[in-house]
């Protein structure tokens, strides 16, 4: 199995999208426009897997100097800023088919490696609590429960400083 990982292009709206649906509730997963909008606006923090040349993962994101992590509009990238100090990640999606293959580690390593050359300070995230672990062993450490309510579920936020 050997994984490309690239940055997103605007063609791969699409893909993304349908990848979205696949591992996110309808409630929790990103709409096409903020797939759109993060990819025109920030491709810089969007990186894909391809396996075969067949998009397999994608994790996204915006850059902000708030803390606040939030704000539903900034999923849109509403209050993104290309040069803020921190890097909030929106998504973390692995295709059924090829999830528990160690895919989501290599994209987080060089999800880690792009954060840094653009000098962001922290990369911060929203999880459940079945996913801490993972993102423990990822590198990342619990700030708290957040006050997101999306979807109706309890979210912590993680954070890794770079
Ligand atoms: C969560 C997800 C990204 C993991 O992708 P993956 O490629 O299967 O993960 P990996 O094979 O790289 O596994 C990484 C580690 O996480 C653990 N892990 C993977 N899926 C897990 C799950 N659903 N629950 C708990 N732990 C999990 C693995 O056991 C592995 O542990 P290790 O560090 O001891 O090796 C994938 O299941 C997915 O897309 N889920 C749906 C979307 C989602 O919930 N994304 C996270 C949003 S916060």
């Amino acid at each position: 199995m050997e994984l490309k990982i690239r940055n997103g292009r605007l063609e791969d709206v699409e893909a993304c999208f349908i990848l979205e649906g696949k591992t996110f509730p309808e409630d929790e997963a990103a709409c096409k426009e903020n797939i759109e909008i993060r990819l025109r606006k920030f491709a810089e923090g969007f990186i894909v897997g391809e396996l075969d040349g067949k998009i397999a993962a994608h994790i996204n994101s915006g850059s902000t100097n708030q803390e606040d992590i939030t704000d539903e509009e900034f999923k849109g990238l509403i209050g993104h800023e290309d040069g803020g100090k921190n890097i909030v990640i929106f998504s973390v999606a692995v295709d059924p088919i090829h999830q528990k293959k160690g895919i989501a580690k290599m994209m987080m390593k060089e999800f880690i490696e792009v954060s840094k050359k653009m000098g962001k300070e922290k990369i911060l995230l929203l999880c459940k609590e079945n996913l801490m672990k993972m993102y423990e062993r990822m590198g990342y450490k619990k700030i708290g429960i957040s006050a997101s309510t999306h979807g109706g579920a309890v979210w912590y936020e993680m954070e890794q400083t770079l």
